[in-house]
Formats: C-alpha cells, sequence, structure tokens
C-alpha cells in the first residue's frame, strides 16, 4: 500500500495542485511542497505558479495574500490558522487607534498608514484606501523609508516590535499608542500599534546571557519581531530569508543562537546552532497543519468537495491588492 507521502505527490500532478509551505512548518509537511519560503517569497512565487490550485501550508493572513494577488486561483488552507499576531488588529481596532491620535490633534491627511503581512485582508484593505502600504520584515526597512518621504507620521500595525526596531535602525523615534504617553506618540516619527508575536516574545536577556557566558565567541541571531531590548543585545537581526542567508554562510565551526521560529532553526544547519531559549518556541498555528490534514484537502479536490477554499469580499480585495501592489512597487 502507497504511503501518505507518495499518495500527496501522486494527487498534486493529476490535479494540478501546487503546494507552498512556510519555513515554519513541521518538517514533514515543509518537505511535501513546491514552493518554500518566507512570506514575501510564498506570495510572489504563488502568485506566478501556473496551476488552478494552491494548497497553502502556513496562516490565514499568507493564503488570503495569494488570493487577493491571484483571484483566478482556488486558494485553500489544510488548516485555516491564524496568525496571534495578526488577530490582534481588526478594522474596528485599526479605526480606534486612527481616533486616538485625531484626538491627540493628529490628523488622518497627516498620517500614513503601513501594515506588517501579518494582518488580515481587510486590514490592508484599511491601509490600502488610506494610501499606506504592506510591509514584510524583509522590505519593512525599504518601505518606512519611502512612507518617510511623505512628510506624515507613519502609523505601523500591527507589530509594535518590528516598528520599534526599524525606527532605531534608521534612528528615529518611535512610540506606542497603550504604552507610551499620548505627548510621547505625538513626538514620535513611527507610531505603533501595540500587537506582538507570542513566539518572538519567548526570547530573553537571559537566554543570551546564558550563552554568551557558556560560549563566549557565540553569535545570536534574532527576528526583528523580537523585543527592541533584544534586538539591542543580538549581533544580528533579520527577517526569516535574511537570517538564513547569515546563518547559513557562516564558517562551519562558529557557534550561533539564534531567536526565531524552532522549526526552522533546527533545520537550518547541522552544528553549532542553537535555539535561544530553554522553551520551545514553536509557532503553534503554524504548527497545526499535518501531513494527514494535506492530504485530506487534496481528496476533497479530487471529489470536487473543496474545503477550506479563502475567498476575500471584492471590495476589500481590491484596497488590499493595492497596498500590496504599493510594497512591490518599492
Ligand atoms: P517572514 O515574513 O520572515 O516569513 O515572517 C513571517 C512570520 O510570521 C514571522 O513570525
Ligand atoms: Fe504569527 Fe508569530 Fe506565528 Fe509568525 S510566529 S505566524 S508572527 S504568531
Amino acid at each position: 500500500m502507497m504511503n501518505l507521502k507518495e499518495e500527496i505527490l501522486k494527487l498534486k500532478e493529476k490535479l494540478d495542485v501546487t503546494i507552498v509551505a512556510h519555513f515554519y512548518q513541521k518538517d514533514e509537511v515543509f518537505e511535501l511542497a513546491d514552493i518554500n519560503g518566507d512570506s514575501l517569497e510564498l506570495a510572489k512565487r504563488a502568485m506566478a505558479a501556473k496551476s488552478k490550485y494552491i494548497l497553502f501550508c502556513g496562516v490565514g493572513f499568507m493564503g488570503e495574500s495569494v488570493k487577493v494577488l491571484s483571484p483566478e486561483k482556488t486558494v485553500v488552507m489544510p488548516r485555516i490558522a491564524c496568525c496571534a499576531m495578526a488577530k490582534m488588529i481588526d478594522v474596528d481596532y485599526f479605526d480606534e487607534n486612527l481616533a486616538i491620535l485625531n484626538k491627540a490633534g493628529i490628523q488622518n491627511d497627516d498620517i500614513l498608514p503601513i501594515t506588517y503581512i501579518n494582518s488580515s485582508a481587510a486590514v490592508k484593505a484599511a491601509v490600502g484606501e488610506m494610501g499606506g502600504y504592506v510591509c514584510t520584515s524583509s522590505n519593512a526597512f525599504a518601505i518606512i523609508k519611502r512612507g518617510l518621504e511623505s512628510g506624515k507620521k507613519i502609523f505601523f500595525v500591527p507589530d509594535r516590535c518590528l516598528g520599534q526596531n526599524f525606527a532605531n535602525d534608521i534612528g528615529l523615534k518611535s512610540a506606542v499608542i497603550g504604552i507610551n504617553t499620548i505627548e510621547e506618540v505625538k513626538d514620535a516619527d513611527i507610531i505603533c500599534y501595540n500587537g506582538f508575536c507570542s513566539v518572538h516574545q519567548l526570547f530573553t536577556v537571559e537566554d543570551i546571557e546564558f550563552y554568551r557566558e557558556k560560549y563566549p565567541d557565540i553569535l545570536i541571531a534574532v527576528h526583528p519581531e523580537c523585543d527592541p531590548s533584544i534586538v539591542a543585545l543580538a549581533d544580528f537581526s533579520g527577517s526569516t530569508s535574511q537570517l538564513i542567508k547569515y546563518i547559513t554562510e557562516l564558517p562551519a565551526d562558529q557557534k550561533v543562537a539564534v531567536g526565531t521560529e524552532y522549526n526552522m532553526v533546527n533545520r537550518l544547519r547541522p552544528n553549532n546552532t542553537y535555539v535561544l531559549s530553554s522553551t520551545k518556541p514553536e509557532c503553534p498555528t503554524m504548527n497545526e497543519t499535518t501531513v494527514q490534514d494535506v492530504y485530506d484537502t487534496l481528496k476533497a479536490i479530487e471529489n470536487g468537495n473543496i474545503i477550506n477554499e479563502i475567498k476575500v469580499d471584492d471590495k476589500v480585495s481590491k484596497y488590499a491588492k493595492i497596498a500590496l501592489e504599493r510594497m512591490f512597487e518599492v
């Protein structure tokens, strides 16, 4: 009898399906994919794929982005798992935060919103309607710089850490609504929404001190979703793809401790690579997808009874696409 993996490979050929998987997926799911990548690469490469169906192993906002960019494709997800950070903001919260800024004397005409790609299509659409951009951790630096050319204040949602870390990099002032005082918010160049990634919050100053004491020559590399206090102590900070490049190009005997998702760190490099935590920092929702789910989703396509199809409202899609395309232009 064929095993599940062989059945999946056969079904995807027969049904004209491209399987796409983010680096944070479990190894056994990651290995099934035609396309692997970080969120930016996956959005671009899934859009360029020629197949009728995209089977997306990741979190909901990623599948939504593919659907917005390629509405002619049928996008299905083995699990419609939601990124915990993306869940921290919806359009009502976005509007409430704008109202706080308006009350502080900063009008919408003076605000340029930028949303991290980890947000719903509806939030991307609200940002797009205001003339704003989407960004990922790979291109946030360039997008924020472009945004600043408008002379407006940047309202960065939903990840406060990414906003704070890039403001620190550029030498600008940031403030977080709900954490900083309203005077500090008024004075900031980059105003951040108070969202965060629960996985990247797990890395602590004590973890860095532990590894530096144990291996004095070790390098520390982290994702910019980590708290600014962690990024400040690290030797390198970069997006998923930037971390992969940095770590895989290190000399084989160079030790490195990495502050990002567990599955990805574990497959990066055979030796001298450590997860920068005494916990197991897996992304719980990324880890929901199983090989069985992939098989069941393919079988549903074969039976003409599609499950977990991603659909996006036409108006939301129109403005979310504008915000995503502005990102690609930069
Ligand atoms: P990347 O854009 O680096 O793929 O990150 C997505 C993400 O969810 C990181 O936690
Ligand atoms: Fe979202 Fe954090 Fe998981 Fe990335 S690691 S998908 S930001 S919860």
